[in-house]
């Protein structure tokens, strides 16, 4: 009985563990490659920046759950692109790859504008 009380948080803990270690292993670089890979960039611009037809992903991309239920379910002018296509890990990527994408500088910053 004690060993049984002792088993189920440890199951616990290691559960979220494991779902810490799926997070943490989207990988940026992998990102970058599969966003060029699968056309993301043909309309929302090489880093999410937005262009012609799609919209400004990055910086500070919506989160991962939205990215997906979006792109999986999409019915509009953008394409929906099933899990056979591009898989939840390189989903995964692209995202870490869109948080990646650093904010534009304070103009403070840039000597030029504040002469
Ligand atoms: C053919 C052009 C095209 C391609 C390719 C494309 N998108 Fe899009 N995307 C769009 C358009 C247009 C919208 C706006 C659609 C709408 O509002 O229904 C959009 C919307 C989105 C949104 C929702 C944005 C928001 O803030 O609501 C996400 C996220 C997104 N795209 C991610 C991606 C990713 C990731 C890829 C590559 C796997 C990709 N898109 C490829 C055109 C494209």
């Amino acid at each position: 009985m004690g060993l049984i009380r002792w088993i189920a948080p440890m199951a616990l803990v290691a559960g979220l563990a494991g779902v810490h270690t799926i997070a943490f292993a989207a990988d940026a670089a992998k990102g970058k490659i599969a966003f060029e890979k699968n056309g993301c960039w043909q309309c929302h611009g090489t880093v999410g920046q937005g262009a012609n037809t799609g919209p400004k992903l990055a910086p500070d991309p919506k989160p991962l759950s939205f990215i997906q239920v979006f792109i999986r379910n999409s019915n509009g002018p953008m394409p929906p692109y099933m899990q056979a296509m591009l898989s939840d890990a390189d989903l995964a990527d692209i995202h870490a790859y869109l948080e990646s994408v650093p904010k534009s500088p304070d103009y403070k910053s840039i000597p030029l504008l504040n002469q």
